[in-house]
């Protein structure tokens, strides 16, 4: 099958059963972090716990991301990192899963020397035995192959039970786009929807668990249910839409956000849900990547600005006060100052809550790595930087509009800053026994803290519904108090 073995296992079962300790380090999107939740929870299973002390693991996974060179080079400088420690515990097992591990394969293993373990998105279910192989016959092993749609299994979430009431729920994995800048198809394969009925009860688990707030999650989630309906004759299975209608008739299920989408497939009904469904939260994340058509060409994006414009316009005519936010890429091959000003002129006419722009980096196997990287990055670095500074004023204004008003707030836990003086036990800001600080999240996804005197509000807020008025406005954050619970 898929495993490339360097050296032959002898003993697979020759397991003891003593406790053991896994550290794990995530570098990359919300799908990462949800395929490390599981890989944990497969360890588990074998008796690791998780630790957060390196030096203390019997086990490390470096569960790694590769759209950007910045994030691979991310992984070398950790790798190099542990090395001291491989060699001071040859018992230690280290693995790289991830997007780096499925786009590099065996070529890391032989890189790497000190690395035990290479693991692809697609071979998660095979961790723990090829953890076993390498920790009890030192084998050492790459495991890229990509699963068959037919036999794709869907790792599940489990119901917490770290009293978290937010989750991710992974509804499909892979990408069928093929952009050209991007890494994404290469490292994930193709796409696969979990059935409905399977994220359904994954998702009631996490609501009965006591988690109120769940993001559905893939590369392109708009194009949910085509690799079974549709096209290829249609088995009755539904669409995006249709299974956030799902998703929201969980009982206990409060609010559904979802991350992330492709504007070719953002389709009516999706748009419509936006209007019909209370349980969706208005915030909505809508790459466009550039506002120039000429680029978004040359980028295989197949989104003509203005389409993108009106069905932003229609949202927020079916939910107004909608938070629409973006991803950028600046620099790309052959941009001109003419294609950068209308990315500037998109974000003026759109007006986003926050974007996320990135500088092009090329890579590997893509198309767009074929053709020369031609923008100087000093270029790069000021493009990036003109979007940043008119996309911070309109944050700030749109951020300003919160100001006085009373909004709905789904009680997390503890805010940072507090969450910090008590594990510091410092006697800065928030001094051990002070009044307790708990962070919560606006409709839109803001983050708002509010300070109370009830002093078994850690206890008892979070998983609530609140109605809270804004008192100060921060940068990305706000402060308020509370008027009462729904
Ligand atoms: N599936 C998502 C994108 C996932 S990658 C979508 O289609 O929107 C997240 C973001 O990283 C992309 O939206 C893009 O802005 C950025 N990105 C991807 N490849 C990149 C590259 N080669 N250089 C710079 N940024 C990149
Ligand atoms: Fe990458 Fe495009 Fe797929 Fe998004 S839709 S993951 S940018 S190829
Ligand atoms: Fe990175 Fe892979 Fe996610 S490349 S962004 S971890 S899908």
């Amino acid at each position: 099958m898929s495993t490339a073995t360097t050296t032959s296992p002898s003993d697979a079962q020759a397991t003891t059963d003593r406790q053991r300790f896994v550290y794990m380090e995530t570098m990359g999107c919300q799908m990462n972090v949800y395929d490390t939740e599981r890989m944990g929870e497969t360890l588990a299973a074998e008796r690791y716990a998780p630790t957060d002390d390196r030096t203390a693991a019997d086990l490390i996974v470096i569960n790694t991301c590769s759209v950007r060179e910045k994030s691979e080079h991310k992984m070398i400088s950790l790798l190099g990192k542990l090395r001291p420690l491989k060699e001071h515990n040859p018992e230690l097992v280290l693995a790289v899963s991830g997007c780096v591990a499925q786009q590099e394969g065996e070529r890391l293993l032989k890189k790497v020397p000190h690395l035990d373990l290479v693991l692809g998105p697609d071979q998660i279910p095979e961790l723990p035995r090829l953890v076993r192989e390498a920790r009890d016959a030192h084998a050492r092993a790459a495991a890229v192959d990509f699963v068959h749609r037919r036999d794709y299994q869907f790792a599940e979430a489990q119901a917490p039970t770290d009293g978290r009431v937010t989750s991710f729920v992974t509804v499909m994995k892979g990408c069928n786009k093929f952009c050209a800048f991007c890494i994404v198809p290469s490292t994930r394969g193709r796409e696969v929807s979990k059935p409905s009925e399977a994220v359904v009860a994954e998702v009631a688990r996490l609501a009965d668990a006591g988690v109120r707030e769940v993001t559905l999650l893939g590369q392109n989630v708009n194009s949910y249910g085509l690799d079974k309906r549709g096209r290829h004759g249609g088995d009755g299975e539904v669409d995006f839409a249709g299974l956030i209608a799902k998703v929201a008739a969980v009982p206990g299920m409060e609010r559904i956000r979802f991350t992330t989408s492709h504007p070719m497939d953002c389709s009516d009904s999706l748009i419509e849900a936006f209007g019909t469904t209370p349980e969706l939260m208005p915030w909505f994340h809508l790459p466009i990547q550039s506002g120039s058509e000429r680029v978004l060409r040359m980028m295989r994006r197949r989104t003509v600005v203005e389409d993108y414009v009106a069905r932003i316009q229609r949202l927020e005519t079916v939910r107004p006060g909608i938070a629409m936010s973006t991803d950028i890429i600046v620099g790309f091959p052959g941009e001109t100052e003419e294609d950068h000003a209308q990315t500037l002129e998109l974000l003026e006419r759109v007006r986003y809550s926050t974007i996320f722009a990135f500088m092009y980096s090329p890579r590997p196997g893509t198309a767009a790595a074929r053709i020369d990287d031609d923008i100087p990055l000093p270029t790069k670095k000021r493009r990036l930087h003109e979007i940043q500074a008119l996309q911070n004023g309109i944050t700030a204004d749109w951020m300003a509009t919160f100001a006085g008003r009373e909004v709905q707030v789904l009680f997390e836990g503890p805010s940072t800053q507090y969450a910090r003086g008590a594990a510091s036990n410092s006697l800065a800001k928030r001094p051990v026994g002070g009044p307790p600080q708990l962070m919560g999240r606006t409709p839109e996804n803001i983050k708002v803290n509010v300070e109370t005197h009830d002093f078994y509000a850690l206890r008892d807020w979070p998983g609530r519904l609140a109605r809270v008025r804004i008192d100060e406005v921060g940068r990305h954050s706000l402060n308020g108090s509370l008027i009462g619970f729904d």
